[in-house]
C-alpha cells in the first residue's frame, strides 16, 4: 500500500469511532481521498426507526459534495468491525458511482479488516452501471 492508502485506512478506522450504531452495534467508517488531496471521512448514522440508518460510506459522499466536491475521488476506505473486510453494500456502491462518474475517474476501494486490506475498483463492485451519462 502507498502512504495514501495507509493514511486514508487509519482516517476510516478514526472515523468509525464517531459511529452512531447503537441497535446494530456493528461500526463502519468510510474515509474518500481526492485528487486535490482532501479526505472527506463519514461513520453510519442510525434511528430508532431501522430502516432510515445511513451508510458511512453514504454520509461521507454526502459530506463530500456538501463541501462542493464534484469528482476526482481516487479512493475509498472502508472499515467494519468484523474479523473480515466489509464490502461498501449495493446503496453505497451506487451513491460512490455518482461522485465517481461526475469526474471520470474508477476509484479503488480499500475494503479494511483488522489484518487485511483488499483494494477492488468500484468498477468491479458495480458493472455496468447506472449512472449521470445514462439520463443523456
Ligand atoms: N453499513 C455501512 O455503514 N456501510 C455498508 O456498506 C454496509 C452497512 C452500516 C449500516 C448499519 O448501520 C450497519 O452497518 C449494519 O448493517
Amino acid at each position: 500500500m502507498t502512504q495514501d492508502d495507509i493514511e486514508l485506512v487509519e482516517a476510516a478506522r478514526g472515523a468509525a469511532l464517531a459511529a452512531y450504531a447503537p441497535y446494530s452495534k456493528f461500526p463502519v467508517g468510510a474515509a474518500l481521498r481526492f485528487a486535490d488531496g482532501s479526505v472527506v471521512t463519514g461513520a453510519n448514522v442510525e434511528n430508532a426507526s431501522f430502516g432510515l440508518a445511513l451508510c458511512a460510506e453514504t454520509v461521507a459522499v454526502g459530506k463530500a459534495m456538501a463541501e462542493g466536491h464534484r469528482g476526482g475521488l481516487l479512493a475509498v476506505a472502508v472499515t467494519g468491525p468484523g474479523p473480515e473486510p466489509i464490502t461498501p453494500c449495493g446503496r453505497c456502491r451506487q451513491v460512490l458511482n455518482e461522485l465517481a462518474a461526475l469526474g471520470g475517474t474508477d476509484p479503488d476501494v480499500l475494503c479494511v479488516g483488522p489484518s487485511e486490506v483488499r483494494t477492488v475498483k468500484l468498477s468491479a463492485l458495480l458493472p455496468a452501471a447506472f449512472g449521470p451519462a445514462s439520463l443523456d
